[in-house]
């Protein structure tokens, strides 16, 4: 069997609404995710056993990584006992809400269901509930296009291919602060705030809706991410940035997921030089920015 070579994408959430605490200490969420064509490269080659090389060396590429947790999940629900040499190529930064690792895993699992012998592959569903085993944020990577999330993250609706129409293509830019933000911090800070915090889903199922029903709705129409209450408080950093872009460029940023990334649609044409002069000046010559697209 030749390697294999993937494309793990990140992606953005357009739409994030934290609507509630779950008795599990999850969350439930609606949120309308779009994969950007920046995009992490996973190889796999066929191998004894399993193993990961990362070209990053600040990420642990030990049996935490996700690729190998990924691996594990796999031969334990398969049953197969072969092996798979992995090489990662990061360009993902991590810690960003951008969904890096998740993607990494679902590539991973993607791979390995190439490569395992047709008797112990999995189909769709199985595929599904594996990468929902291995986070809120890898199924998503499983579906095409643009989506709907809901429950935790797992829930997932295609949107037409008339709103995919109004997304796909269209031109952002991505940008980090040199800190990341921990997921379960992000989501223990909005839930030690007041319920107010969150957002009732009636509420957020009409932002959408109104978006959804709108063909003429701008994009911007649907960005909103109750994520950024906590994220900013802590990181005043963050909205500070998003108002100089906004002053200097009329352009709108919003966080994606728990942060610390940030993105801003751009009108085609734009020249992004200054735009990245500005993230610089902000944030420091380590920030994380890039031009990107919907893919
Ligand atoms: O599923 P994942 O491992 O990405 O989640 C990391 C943490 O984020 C969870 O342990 C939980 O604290 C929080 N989380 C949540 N509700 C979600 C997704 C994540 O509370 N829908």
């Amino acid at each position: 069997m030749p390697s294999l070579v993937l494309a793990a994408p990140a992606k953005i959430n357009l739409l994030l609404a934290i609507t509630g605490r779950r008795a599990d200490g999850f969350h439930d969420l609606l949120s309308v995710v779009a994969a950007l064509d920046l995009a992490d490269t996973l190889a796999a080659e066929p191998a004894s056993e399993m193993s990961l090389a990362c070209d990053d060396a600040e990420l642990p590429a030990g049996a935490e990584n996700l690729v190998l947790r990924a691996a594990a999940a796999f031969r334990r629900e398969t049953g197969w006992g072969g092996g798979v040499a992995f090489r990662l190529q990061k360009r993902i930064p991590a810690g960003a809400g951008l969904g890096g690792g998740s993607s990494d895993a679902v590539a991973a699992l993607r791979a390995l269901n190439q490569l395992a012998p047709p008797d112990r592959r999995l189909h769709q569903q199985g595929l599904t509930r594996l990468a929902a085993e291995l986070g809120s944020d890898c199924p998503l990577f499983l579906a095409e296009g643009p989506v709907v999330l809901r429950g935790r993250g797992e829930l997932i609706e295609p949107l037409l291919p008339t709103e995919v129409a109004r997304l796909r293509g269209r031109r952002l830019l991505v940008f980090k602060p040199a800190f990341g933000i921990s997921t379960p911090w992000a989501y223990a800070r909005l839930a030690a705030g007041a319920p107010s915090s969150y957002w009732p889903a009636a509420a957020a199922e009409a932002w959408l809706a109104r978006w959804r029903a709108d063909p003429a709705a701008p994009v911007e129409a649907l960005l909103r991410n109750t994520m950024e209450a906590p994220a900013f408080a802590k990181f005043p950093a963050l909205p500070e940035l998003l108002a100089q872009l906004q002053a200097a460029a009329g352009v709108e940023g919003r966080m994606s997921g728990s942060g610390s990334a940030c993105f801003a649609f751009l009108p085609e044409g734009m020249p992004v030089a200054p735009l990245v002069a500005l993230v610089r000046s902000c944030w420091g010559p380590s920030a994380f920015v890039t031009e990107a697209r919907i893919a």
